[in-house]
């Protein structure tokens, strides 16, 4: 009775119809005859602390914290190459627009404690995994949907608002924001830029608005980034942010609802289970 961790990655490759574990996911302990699952968007030691307590099989986490999913975590960001230059942009110039947070990443990978919650899950023999860039991809299914059910005309505000209508994005405490542009624009040619590992900050959003992007769907940007298009772009350009952990609970809630289908008791914290049905 029960799944493998193994199984459980496969179930998330499943969403998507995936072959490969992706650079940022991976089982950190090892586990099987899983029946009950802490799944959350972060779990770390504290969580793993409460998981064995409470006598979890799993602890079922989002984001990447060590291990392989850590160290090769920079693997990943080769979509943003992809996802720029399915939007026409060269090659050449996709890879110089990722080319920063490339090397940002790598650095960050190379110094991280990559050892510190696997140790800790390996002395509570605690099984723990993550799953990232997969259910990340149900959510960029997710937004694409929503985009391409527009009509032409359509508005930054009717997007905003069909983005909404997600039952995650509608039920979290987050709004869909427009950070650049105004909701009376034409939305135009839509860039879904999710499911990459990361957003690609200013260079990323700058790069598509010269080849003829108009709006950029982000699940978050920070630091300068906004303000920094603003001051190039003015309201001509828009960069729409969906809100960090409602759109990252959109594919966890779905590998929650294919685990449970197959008789693993999910209980969602840190994020996961907003907007979803119970
Ligand atoms: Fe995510
Ligand atoms: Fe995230």
């Amino acid at each position: 009775m029960g799944l493998s961790t193994r199984e459980i990655m496969d179930a998330s490759l499943d969403l998507v119809g995936w072959e490969d574990v992706p650079a940022d996911s991976t089982i950190y302990v090892p586990g099987d005859g899983i029946e009950t699952a802490l799944v959350g968007i972060d779990l770390e030691s504290p969580e793993l602390r409460l998981a064995a307590s409470e006598g979890y099989d799993l602890a079922l986490a989002h984001h990447p914290v060590g291990g392989r999913a850590r160290l090769e975590f920079p693997a990943v960001l080769d979509r943003q190459v992809t996802f720029l230059t399915d939007h026409g942009v060269p090659e050449d110039e996709a890879e110089e627009a990722v080319a920063e947070l490339r090397e940002r990443t790598e650095l960050s990978a190379h110094a991280a404690n990559y050892r510190h919650d696997p140790s800790i899950a390996e002395l509570l023999e605690q099984p723990y995994m993550n799953v990232h860039l997969a259910p990340d991809e149900v959510g960029r299914r997710a937004f694409v949907d929503a985009a391409e059910s527009l009509d032409e005309e359509a508005t930054v505000g009717d997007l905003v608002e069909r983005l909404s209508t997600i039952p995650e994005l509608a039920t979290a405490r987050t709004d869909v924001e427009v950070r650049v542009g105004r909701t009376d624009n034409a939305a135009g040619e839509v860039a879904i830029h999710h499911a990459a590992g990361t957003n690609g900050g200013a260079p990323v959003a700058r790069t598509y608005f010269e080849h003829g992007v108009d709006t950029v769907i982000y699940i978050h940007a920070g630091g300068d980034d906004p303000r920094e298009l603003r001051e190039e772009f003015g309201d001509a350009k828009n960069l729409v942010v969906t809100g960090h952990i409602a759109s990252d609970a959109i594919g966890m809630n779905a590998l929650i609802d294919a685990l449970e289908e197959r008789g693993v008791d999910c209980t969602p914290v840190s994020g996961c289970g907003i907007g979803r049905e119970s």
